[in-house]
């Protein structure tokens, strides 16, 4: 019998590329997945051309941006993709802009909770503190999204030149964990609920906004749930 295909996207919202730290991390987390059978792409979001999210709501009612940028071909690979693991630097005590920038183009994603069934970890670099709460942000956001969070690694730098490769070997666990969870679609009950919870609001809201947020409308009415 053949497997079915396993794919997990990896983003860094560094924009240090090839000196990233976090990028050794998400490059963990993907061989991690690899070794437990999963095609893995990696995308550097700092090479690529994203603008800011203008708030016009074209995305809600017409479930496209008006922006002709990089992004819509981004969405399309974290939309094929089954899992998505996320890493960037801790930037002030936050994701950086560029990772910012990214999830803030995704409003409709939350809307629609379109991340529904995908599955999700983070990685985060620090030079000396937050990398856990910066990690936490992010896997926060893909529960917000809909997906399921995995765990995440967080490792602060800026005094231990070795740490990244502790962390390094952390992050490969987590990859590998991110690839069972997909190939037993495991079910945490804790995030579950709030999924449910966040399922209801959303279709309660859109239901309110239904001629305005048309496209919005349609997802939930063609799933079934409106
Ligand atoms: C603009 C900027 C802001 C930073 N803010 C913090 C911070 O608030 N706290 C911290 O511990 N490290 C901070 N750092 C250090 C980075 O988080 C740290 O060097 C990280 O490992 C960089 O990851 P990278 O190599 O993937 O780019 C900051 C670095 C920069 C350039």
């Amino acid at each position: 019998m053949v497997k079915p295909e396993m794919k997990i996207i990896g983003i860094n919202a560094s924009p240090k590329r090839e000196k990233s730290q976090t990028r050794r991390l998400v490059m963990a987390a993907l061989e991690g997945a690899r070794q437990s059978g999963a095609d893995t792409t990696f995308i550097d979001i700092c090479s690529l051309d994203i603008h800011y999210c203008t708030a016009c709501g074209t995305c809600y009612a017409k479930g496209e941006c008006i922006h002709d940028d990089d992004f819509p071909a981004l969405l399309e690979k974290i939309l094929d993709a089954d899992g998505i693991v996320l890493g960037s630097p801790n930037y002030i005590n936050a994701v950086t802009a560029q990772m910012k920038t990214m999830l803030d183009r995704m409003a409709d994603v939350v809307h629609c909770q379109t991340l529904s069934g995908k599955y999700g970890c983070a990685v985060c670099t620090a030079g000396g503190a937050y990398a856990d709460e910066v990690a936490d942000y992010m896997n926060m956001t893909l529960l917000n999204f809909g997906a399921t969070t995995v765990g995440k690694t967080a490792v602060l730098v800026g005094a231990d030149p070795y740490a990244i490769v502790g962390g390094e070997k952390v992050a490969k666990d987590l990859g590998r964990k991110l690839a069972d969870a997909i190939m037993t679609k495991w079910v945490d009950p804790v995030q579950e609920e709030h999924h449910n919870e966040r399922k209801e609001y959303f279709k309660r809201m859109v239901l309110f906004n239904k001629d305005l947020w048309t496209h919005e409308y349609d997802h939930w009415k063609n799933l079934g749930e409106l």
